[in-house]
């Protein structure tokens, strides 16, 4: 089948890779692609969010699978678009995508169905924020409604941190995401874990899990990010943790799915925090994650594009969704500007070629001839597989550090406790 990434990231650089593997796959593209896609198949100069175009090249190329990577995607509704015109698509319709794109939305949702997830309140302007406050204890986690690529939540520890962070964003209308709610919630103790579902508008099942480092610094340190690392699978959490995800979390976000008149396509990534009480909703996200997805499909068997487009046909085909006991564990190499801004780089070397079991993925960049030019923030995510989580950790930084030293580049940064004390 002739199969196209829609994204610019790691995470479709590794898809793509991992697509590409797939005996069913005879041709693969990227709209608009990167660096790493490009040597794989034609990039389209379309942008990922342009369903009108991406449903007329898909008809020219003849394509057989569309799989969406980013959330902007499914909120711009190009699912809705290719399915429209009757393109296969792995990714939900932008209706269904509010379980990311409004986390509003997606909090009434968990309510409504009895998914469980933090005590919240919503409120519609800086006044009914603060007034929540009045009664509030403890720590809070303040939230800009929106997308805002990872960076729209601060957790502090008392009423008035967030009574700075509020005055922060409402002044000047600096609301992450560019919205106008904001949700206060409790805070949850406990570890997060990144469960990774299946769905094809009918079933929910767990695929696979990660652990991935919001944080930008070294023990959790610094501002949240997009991710800065990850691995799979997770340590130290229950034997039957995803059959406590399917009964807890999944089987009530189906049903509720249902119930609205929605179908759900695609990946639904529960993000969750594991307290002592079980599994408790933190966000969903509708689609893989970026870096975890880097770390899971390296541990991939069987053919990846058949899973994908049989999910994407309604029927999902379980035998092709095998994983690897090995350990995988990834690094983002970033500009050290980012989460605040991303520097550009030019003239990067484009050989990263690893040895067996390693890869490295492009972020937003762009091939010529020999070189690469970055769009700076996450430039490279570095992967190894091992049979153990210390054995794929100490792989990784090692492709890290030999990779350093060839970018021709001494502007990325990365942390160096990925993976680490566990
Ligand atoms: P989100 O974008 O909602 O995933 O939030 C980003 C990060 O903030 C999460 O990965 C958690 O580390 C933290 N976080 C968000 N909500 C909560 C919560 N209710 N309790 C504790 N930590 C949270
Ligand atoms: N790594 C977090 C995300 O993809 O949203």
């Amino acid at each position: 089948m002739r199969v196209l990434v829609v994204g610019n990231g790691a995470r479709e650089d590794a898809l793509s890779w991992r697509l590409a593997q797939s005996p069913s796959c005879e041709a693969i593209f990227a709209a608009p692609g990167n660096a790493g896609t490009a040597t794989r198949g034609d990039n389209w100069n379309v942008a990922a969010t342009d369903g009108k175009a991406l449903v007329e090249r898909c008809r020219d190329e003849r394509i057989d699978l569309v799989v969406l990577g980013p959330e902007t995607a499914v909120a711009a509704g190009v699912g809705d678009r290719l399915r429209e015109a009757g393109i296969a698509v792995f990714g939900p319709n932008r209706s269904a995508g509010r379980l990311e794109s409004s986390k509003v939305f997606a909090k009434r949702f968990m309510e409504r169905h009895g998914v469980p997830s933090a005590r919240f309140v919503v409120a519609h302007s800086h006044d009914a924020a603060k007034k929540a406050l009045d009664d509030w204890n403890g720590a809070v986690v303040v939230k800009a409604d929106g997308l805002a690529a990872g960076k729209g939540v601060v957790v502090v520890p008392d009423v008035d941190s967030a009574r700075a962070v509020l005055g922060e964003w409402y002044s000047g209308n600096k609301l992450p995401g560019g919205g106008s709610d904001v949700l206060l919630e409790e805070k949850l103790e406990g570890r997060e874990v990144s469960v990774f579902a299946l769905a094809d508008g009918r079933a929910m099942v767990p695929l696979s899990a990660a652990c991935d480092y919001k944080r930008a610094g070294d023990g959790d340190t610094g501002p949240n990010t997009g991710g800065m690392g990850a691995y799979s699978p997770p340590r130290g959490f229950p034997d039957d943790m995803y059959d406590r995800v399917r009964e807890r979390i999944l089987a009530p976000v189906l049903r509720g799915l249902l119930a609205e008149g929605e179908s759900y396509v695609g990946v639904l990534y529960c993000g969750l925090m594991w307290t002592k009480d079980g599994p408790y909703v933190i966000e969903f996200n509708a689609r893989f994650g970026d870096p975890e997805t880097q770390v899971l499909v390296p541990r991939i068997g069987g053919d990846f594009a058949l899973l994908l487009k049989s999910a994407a046909e309604g029927a999902m085909d379980l035998s092709h969704a095998t994983f690897s006991p090995q350990s995988c564990v990834g690094v983002v190499l970033a500009t050290g500007d980012y989460p605040r801004s991303s520097t550009p780089l030019t003239g990067l070397a484009g050989d990263v070629s690893l040895g067996e079991g390693c890869h490295a993925f492009w972020g937003g960049s762009r091939r010529h001839g020999d070189a690469v030019d970055v769009s700076g923030g996450r430039v490279l995510t570095v992967t190894a597989l091992g049979d153990d989580l210390a054995a794929a950790r100490s792989r990784a930084y090692d492709a890290v550090k030999s990779l350093a030293s060839r970018l021709g580049t001494d502007a990325l940064t990365y942390r160096r406790d990925i993976a680490a004390n566990l």
